[in-house]
């Protein structure tokens, strides 16, 4: 089951994978405040279920472990590196962890981090326009995952260090603000 708290900012290139728990637990509905949605889905019909609910017409399953490059630890470190780069993009970012283990942090709106860490069955749903991260858990280093799209997936991760902004940022800070 999914626990969410508050990173405790301790992170190094060395230890990011580690848990990072402040201790500071982070309640659903602060989520929603940010505009971030959980659900815990147990069966492959409940899948099917919000998919058709909220139009997901596309899907895919992506594997993430330093098998899944064939142990090429340069590639796989790059990818973690890539990953964890604080980064939005201009469609919902859509999860479902099939197995394994990962870690989203998110931004609240104090520009803190909140860290979602996510097992088996759980759903999460990033909306456009916000500022994350990801990378696995130093225990496992491995997740299988579900991707939902609408349409054609859009991966472009828009890195905060590039300063740029679009309208789906905007209009996410707009979301937020009421
Ligand atoms: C992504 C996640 C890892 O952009 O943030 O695929
Ligand atoms: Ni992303």
């Amino acid at each position: 089951m999914v626990e969410f708290y508050y990173h405790d900012g301790k992170d190094t290139p060395e230890n990011f994978t580690d848990e990072h728990n402040s201790g500071v637990e982070v309640k659903p509905e602060d989520l929603e405040s940010i505009g971030v949605l959980y659900f815990n889905v147990e069966s492959k019909e409940e899948l099917d279920n919000i998919a058709s609910e909220r139009n997901y017409k596309n899907r895919d399953e992506v594997c993430l472990s330093l098998k899944s490059f064939n142990n090429d630890i340069e590639a796989f470190n790059g990818k973690m590196k890539q990953f964890y780069e604080e980064h939005y993009h201009e469609d919902e970012e859509i999860r479902y962890i099939v197995d394994g283990e990962g870690y989203f942090d998110v931004r609240d709106k104090q520009d803190r981090w909140i860290r979602a860490k996510l097992v088996k069955n759980d759903m999460l749903i990033l909306p456009a326009g916000i500022y994350h991260r990801f990378t696995l858990t130093s225990n496992l280093r491995s997740i299988k995952a579900v991707r939902l799209f609408k349409d054609e997936p859009k991966w472009e991760a828009i890195n905060r260090s590039s300063g740029r902004d679009s309208s789906a940022r905007t209009s996410y800070l707009q979301a937020i603000s009421v």
